[in-house]
């Protein structure tokens, strides 16, 4: 434990470094020492820590750290504490800090977020406690990224994505807990969803995770719904443990804030096709409210996914308020771009009418539109700028929607996009993207892709039509699709409102065998299981492990099955070698 001379020394050390500058800057935080011996401090975390702490986007000089305060346990006079160390017993500690009465309440709802980013060092991992009352929060770990300009011999993600509460239990996020091998985890969207019972998504067999929104909707309606699905999520104790264990890297996707959302650009408003505010005539489908909902949605995401954003308060319209999407540097290994599918992308290119108008719509072309944005303009510049000029071994890019093509084909001829809510619905500018990749000649990209419920391994070509496996200018790279932590698959999820008829044509249409038949750069496909995969780099190659764990039972104890093994290798850009083990 740390006694009184060593934490003298470590804030006399504190002083006299070159972070005192920064340290006055602060804002939201100054070295302090909690004024109790840790020996005395209650620890009864959950009455004061009650979704207990995390740490999120890391640089070679820290990381976000988060926690909350339970409602029930602030006082409006009681200042936070913060240690950060280098050992589990924090034996050597490194930093303390105090963050004052002020910063922490109703405003933010009781969360708090603090970067400690330029105060630790690069490629390490730390152990952090919060003190509060009187009371000592569990112990999270934190590792921070490798410095620029080393070369570090590997890295290792877990890759997580669409974690519906309601739709089962997280054994998957027990078990990314437990795996000691990871730097980072990167969250790839819906980390929450806005439904709580809707019968289109949720099939709700889990009586217990049942959710009643303080609303009283079945969908959230603004500030107050969607903090308490973050705080649903955030109290269950498997998902702590994944965020107490792991730095994590989120980005959303449609469900933080309403299923398969853009932007109405012709509206200047969220454009959210299944919420009530478009849908139900007592709401008028007014795009005040739907801009609301979107800004609603956003400041509940600040609050409760740790990342390095800052909400601009004094913005109305949400692509003033928030922007979520960021880069990371891991030394000379690989930088990471973490792009964002929701906030700028244009309508649905062939209506929403129904499911076969918004994800596959046959005769309908309107998808190659050059007019039709993903990213909207300023997202495209800032990432094909980065891509085209990162000096990193590996071009990472974390995305929601699956980059590559997914079509009804005959003898090579693209018949249908089978999702037009994915960058097949933005083929123009995926193109464009593209051109870029390969005029730049960008070596080693790499897609890491959720949203669509499903495990796929893949190849990034210019023209999927080309089929020429040694026209090395059409493979760009490769794309890794993780599976769904917990949500309906690929098949319950499209033959939604669809007859029975179309339902079968749709299921078998999906199946591996024909996928793979339609869409030969696709090398691995599954959408019947659950669970996460994790993404490993070295200089030479880079491996995608795929795991299945049950949704079913409530336990950290699962099995995990390796489902697939893909590593590729630098030196044969157009070669994949898969392994599939137990499957
Ligand atoms: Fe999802």
């Amino acid at each position: 434990m740390m006694n009184r001379r060593k934490l003298l020394q470590t804030l006399a050390a504190g002083i006299g470094s070159p972070f005192l500058v920064t340290w006055a800057q602060a804002a939201d935080w100054s070295p302090g020492t909690p004024p109790i011996d840790a020996n005395l401090l209650s620890r009864d975390s959950a009455r004061v820590f009650d979704l207990s702490v995390s740490s999120a986007d890391p640089t070679p000089g820290g990381v976000v750290l988060w926690t909350h305060i339970a409602p029930g346990a602030w006082k409006s006079t009681e200042p936070l504490y913060l240690q950060v160390a280098r050992d589990a017993a924090f034996a050597d500690l490194v930093l303390q800090a105090r963050v004052e009465p002020s910063r922490i309440g109703a405003s933010a709802d009781y969360t708090v977020k603090l970067d400690l980013d330029g105060h630790l060092a690069p490629a390490t991992t730390y152990w952090y406690r919060f003190v509060y009352d009187a009371t000592v929060s569990r112990t999270g770990r934190a590792r921070t990224a490798p410095a620029a300009g080393t070369q570090a011999a590997r890295l290792k993600f877990g890759l997580l994505t669409c974690q519906d509460y309601t739709n089962g239990y997280y054994g998957a996020l027990a078990r990314l807990a437990q795996d000691d091998s990871l730097d980072a985890v990167l969250h790839l969207g819906d980390f929450i969803y806005e439904t709580a019972g809707d019968p289109r998504f949720q099939s709700l067999p889990y009586a217990d995770r049942t959710l009643v929104l303080p609303s009283g909707g079945l969908v959230s309606l603004g500030l107050q719904d969607y903090r308490f699905i973050y705080r649903t999520y955030r109290a269950d104790p498997h998902l702590q443990a994944a965020m107490e264990r792991h730095t994590f890297i989120c980005i959303p996707d449609d469900h933080e804030t309403s299923n398969d959302c853009y932007w109405d650009y012709a509206r200047d408003t969220l454009g959210a096709p299944d919420h009530p505010f478009t849908t139900d005539t007592q709401y008028g489908n007014d795009p005040a409210l739907l801009r609301r909902l979107k800004l609603d949605a956003q400041r509940a995401w600040s609050e409760y996914v740790p990342a390095r954003v800052a909400l601009n308060e004094g913005a109305t319209h949400p692509h003033d308020f928030l922007r979520q999407y960021r880069r990371f540097a891991f030394g000379g290994l690989l930088d990471l771009f973490m792009i964002e599918n929701r906030s700028y992308r244009s309508a649905h290119p062939c209506g929403e009418g129904d499911a076969l108008q918004r994800y596959l719509p046959l005769g309908c072309t309107n998808y190659n539109d050059a007019s039709r944005t993903m990213l909207g303009a300023a997202q495209l510049n800032w990432l094909t700028e980065g891509l085209a000029s990162s000096r990193a071994t590996w071009k990472l890019m974390g995305n929601q929607t699956l980059f590559g093509q997914l079509s009804l084909t005959f003898l090579g001829t693209n018949l249908s996009p089978i999702n037009v809510d994915a960058w097949d619905g933005y083929a123009a500018e995926r193109r464009r993207i593209a051109d870029v990749l390969r005029e730049a000649k960008v070596k080693n990209f790499v897609v890491a892709t959720g949203d669509l419920h499903t495990y796929i391994a893949a190849q990034v070509k210019r023209d999927y039509g080309n089929l020429n496996p040694f026209d090395t200018g059409n493979q760009l790279g490769v794309e890794f699709m993780t599976p769904a932590v917990t949500s309906s698959n690929i098949g319950e999820m499209l033959s939604q409102g669809m007859t029975t008829d179309q339902k079968t044509r749709l299921i078998n249409g999906l199946s591996k065998a024909a996928v793979q038949l339609n869409n030969p750069h696709i090398k691995f496909f599954d959408s019947t299981r659950h669970g996460y995969s994790t993404l490993e780099f070295t200089s030479t190659w880079v491996e995608w492990v795929a795991y299945a764990v049950a949704k079913n039972v409530d336990s950290g104890d699962l099995l995990r099955s390796c489902i697939a093994r893909q590593r590729k290798s630098t030196l044969l850009p157009w070669l994949m070698a898969l392994s599939t083990d137990g499957y």
